[in-house]
């Protein structure tokens, strides 16, 4: 575990002037199986494994979790290790943004929808903290999950327009067996909560097949969506349903190519999300 950026940067020195290769995935820890299959994909593309393990407070808003999200360094490094983990990254809020801490990255366009829209500032976190950590871990590879498709496609971009010679990839969604996405806030989900937290994957089933069937207007879907929601919870209340472009980010009125169905829904406190990601 290493806690100093300096040492981290020392250690990727060496690992580069033997020529191997660096996979890296970031996270807020927590790990679960989601975490695990990204690690597994960065492991088969690289020499060096690097995990790290930070919960970014600039990609919180004021009324988000920051304070209560959840955390197990000791059981996150069991899994790791498992997972053939060679370095795992925990550095320190203060080491990571010093008092007058004031770069930031942004990337426009991407940002305006979906959880952008509704999480003022969010992204704009993750992307100076996932730069940030590029520059320090130097990666070859970094693997983010689909679970999180505007991440992942904020970050690509960022990539591609900071020239960044980095090979971004992206890990299949890793469900529950009744189809719950994971995800580190489910922890937080009542029993009742629990049961009722299928809703997501299911009405995105519904739009699946609603789309195999030959609908293509976007307005049609979602609105059956949104009904298929607010029929089937009691705790159920939807934050946003969109479709949009998956290669621009831009609303769709008639569905063709590769599209992202994304919704977000707050089951009692806590707001979950889940998409797909379908190629028309
Ligand atoms: P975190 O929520 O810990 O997620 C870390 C990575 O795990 C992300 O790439 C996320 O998309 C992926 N992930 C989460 N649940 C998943 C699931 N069920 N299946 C597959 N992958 C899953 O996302 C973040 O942290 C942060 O924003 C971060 C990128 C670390 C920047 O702070």
């Amino acid at each position: 575990i290493l806690k100093e950026i300096n040492v981290v940067k020392e250690v990727i020195k060496k690992i580069k002037s033997n020529n191997q290769s660096i996979g890296f995935v970031p996270t807020m820890g927590y790990l679960h199986e989601g975490h695990l299959s990204l690690l597994k994909k960065a492991k088969e593309k690289s020499d060096v494994l690097f995990l790290s393990i930070f919960v970014n407070p600039i990609q919180f808003g004021p009324n988000e979790d920051l304070d209560k999200y959840p955390r197990d360094l000791e059981r996150d490094v069991e899994l790791a290790k498992k997972a053939g983990v060679d370095y795992i990254f925990f550095p320190n809020e203060l080491k990571m943004y010093p008092p007058g801490y004031s770069t930031y990255v942004m990337v426009e366009k991407f940002t305006e929808g979906l959880c952008g829209a509704k999480r003022l500032g969010h992204f704009k976190g993750v992307s100076t903290i996932v730069l940030k950590l590029f520059n320090i871990i130097r990666p070859d590879i970094a693997v983010f999950g689909k679970k999180d498709a505007q991440q992942l496609r904020v970050i690509e971009k960022m990539v591609e327009d900071l020239n960044l010679d980095i090979e971004i990839l992206g890990g299949e969604i890793v469900r529950e067996k009744d189809g719950l996405a994971l995800s580190s806030r489910n922890k937080y989900l009542t029993l009742e909560e629990r049961k009722e937290a299928v809703v997501l994957n299911k009405s995105l089933e519904l739009a699946e097949l609603l789309i195999y069937k030959g609908e293509k207007n976007s307005n049609v879907i979602i609105e059956k969506v949104e009904e298929f929601i607010n029929s089937n919870s009691n705790f159920g209340k939807i934050d946003y349903v969109e479709i949009v472009d998956y290669k621009n980010f831009e609303k769709i009125s008639e569905l063709s190519g590769e599209i992202l169905i994304a919704i977000a829904v707050y089951i009692g406190n806590t707001r979950l999300i889940d998409n797909r990601i379908l190629n028309l």
